[in-house]
């Protein structure tokens, strides 16, 4: 058994996430924290919400209310909306509590102890008429790199490319649109990434596994231009962690905050230490997890982020970590994702285009679209979401192959041989080359989850689906049954125990439609088929099951044109 611990990015507070985003962390990384727990394995799979910087208060701002209030309200709404897609964390912590700001100020105290902060006296933007500096998204303008023309003060959304306030062409206040912009002095700290540049050099050059799109972001990064440049984790806000040196006051620095993104992925620790107190367990429990001298180095740990929060986990989150000079646990695996397109254009959060987390859930059950977005993860490149892509994949995949095959083998069974898994006849060969064909396809399957390769899983477990599908039309109890009837009861005993080895294997992707097959099948024996030909056998003769309801319902044609209408843009 091992220990096996699992972040997804931490998303924004502000509003409620496109399939897009939870295609590229959160689900993944569900999914397989889903299946190492399915295999025995000991996890611990963290998340929460991103609560700091200008993203979370323009929305509070917007919203009419007080940031904390905003941020706690949303915090709710984005747990209630995880539990629907059940997604099973562990945790689902938040950045703004006591637990991070703590260990944000920590890490910052230590870095400084390690002379890796220098204090910089630097001109930022302040606005004369909102009279206040703009950070961030406080101000929008051209991009310098790629000419785009509302990159923001932090990163350009076009070009990914991360920026400085005063590197916009052309900026405005994004609070008041205000163009009456000036440069003023502000004092800030500054993290020295380049003094790390080498450490962190060799430790991604040793990540000799990691995927492409990982390694070329990282690789990227370090060596372009004038390299890794050292960067600026304080800001001029009021909403966030309060710049302290551990637990001291910062001379200089008074009614400063961390930079969202220093504090942010701090609360991957932070979020195991909230699952800690909310468990009544002790610094023990949450720190076997990430300190190497606690217990940690059995630990293996995976990340799961979209390709534009590469650079902040394979960079300046590991220099903090690594500046720190104490033994914190480092990444071992990080997977990323292309982008996830919607219907011939992208997903937008402002226009109201695509499909949010909560509509989702409001026209179709969580399991339809796990199904579709976790088949069709953006892995090698971006992906589409189609509406008829997502009817076809539903009707077919879901309906046609899984869900007809155990509607088709619990009716008959019921009708013709009653309400327990049937005694009679033996396997033959077709039975055998099926557990055969079943046992390498399990193998294959079981190397696709542990590899991350989600698309390619997916199409295993389809496969495994298709297969008894095949063997139920080629076996044919329904006619068997005329001529031998015993033989009938043992293809239909193979089929039941199929249903079960299906929840078992489908559970990771679609854990409300495993957990229907299992209880049909009177089971709570959700032990991995470890060999195909005992799981096979697990439901023995005079076992009781029932038939469930139908599993999945067919997405109709009109229901897609008007999904599709009604998805188009312009969310109220
Ligand atoms: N909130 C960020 C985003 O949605 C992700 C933060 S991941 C972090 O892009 F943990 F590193 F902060
Ligand atoms: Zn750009």
């Amino acid at each position: 058994m091992a220990r096996i611990l699992i972040t997804s990015a931490i998303p924004y507070i502000n509003g409620i996430k496109h399939l897009g985003n939870l295609v590229g962390s959160q689900l993944p990384a569900d999914l397989f924290a889903r299946y190492m727990r399915a295999r025995g394995h000991e996890v611990m799979f963290i998340c929460a919400t991103d609560e700091h910087g200008t993203p979370a208060e323009l929305a509070a701002a917007k919203a009419g209310k007080p940031v904390a209030d905003y941020c706690a309200e949303m915090h709710d709404v984005q747990a209630e909306i995880a539990r629907g897609f059940r997604l099973s964390f562990d945790h689902f912590g938040r950045s703004s509590s006591q637990r991070n700001h703590h260990l944000t100020q920590h890490f910052a105290g230590r870095l400084a102890d390690q002379g890796l902060i220098r204090e910089v006296t630097e001109k930022m933007i302040f606005s004369i008429d909102d009279n206040r500096f703009l950070p961030d998204r406080y101000i929008e303008g051209t991009c310098p790199n790629c000419g785009y023309d509302s990159a923001r003060g932090d990163q350009c959304d076009n070009c990914t490319k991360q920026l400085d306030p005063t590197d916009l062409i052309n900026p405005h206040s994004t609070i008041s649109g205000s163009t009456n912009l000036e440069q003023r002095e502000t004092k800030h700290l500054y993290l020295m990434q380049r003094a790390l540049r080498d450490k962190l050099e060799a430790w991604i050059d040793s990540k000799t596994d990691w995927p492409v799109l990982t390694t070329s972001i990282a690789k990227k990064w370090l060596n372009d231009g004038d390299g890794l440049q050292d960067r600026g984790i304080t800001r001029d806000l009021h909403w966030g962690i309060p710049v302290k040196k551990g637990d001291q006051p910062w001379p200089g620095m008074e009614g400063k905050v961390f930079y969202v993104w220093f504090d942010a992925p701090i609360e991957y620790i932070a979020g195991t230490a909230e699952w800690a107190d909310a468990n009544g367990l002790d610094d023990a429990a949450w720190e076997r997890w990430w300190r190497t001298d606690k217990g940690a180095d059995d630990v293996t740990y995976y990340q799961f982020m979209g390709k534009d929060n590469v650079p902040f986990h394979t960079l300046s989150f590991p220099a903090t970590i690594l500046g720190s000079g104490e033994p914190w646990k480092l990444v071992d695996y990080l997977k990323s994702f292309n982008y996830l397109n919607y219907d011939g254009g992208q997903f937008s959060t402002s226009r109201g285009r695509g499909v949010f987390m909560d509509q989702a859930l409001s026209i179709l059950p969580s399991d339809y679209w796990r199904w579709w977005l976790l088949s069709h993860a953006p892995e090698s490149s971006d992906a589409e979401f189609t509406w008829e892509n997502f009817q076809q994949s539903v009707n077919k995949d879901l309906a046609d192959v899984l869900g007809n095959f155990v509607s088709r083998v619990t009716k008959f069974a019921k009708s013709k041989l009653g309400e327990t898994v049937p005694a009679g006849g033996e396997f033959g060969p077709q039975e055998t080359a099926l557990i055969a064909d079943l046992g390498a396809r399990i193998r294959d399957y079981e190397a696709l989850m542990q590899a991350m390769e989600v698309r390619k899983a997916a199409a295993e477990l389809r496969a495994i689906w298709v297969a008894g599908n095949e063997y139920l039309q080629a076996a044919a109890p329904w006619a068997t049954i005329k001529t031998d009837p015993a033989q009938a009861e043992a293809q239909i005993r193979l089929g039941l125990n199929l249903i079960r080895l299906y929840a078992i294997l489908s559970q990771p992707f679609i854990p409300d439609a495993a957990a229907t097959m299992m209880t049909a099948m009177g089971s709570d024996d959700w032990s991995w088929p470890e060999h195909a030909s005992d799981a096979l056998r697990a439901l023995p003769p005079g076992h009781g099951f029932a038939v469930p309801d139908n599993l999945f319902r067919k997405i109709t044609d009109e229901e897609r044109t008007e999904w599709q209408a009604r998805f188009a843009g312009v969310r109220a």
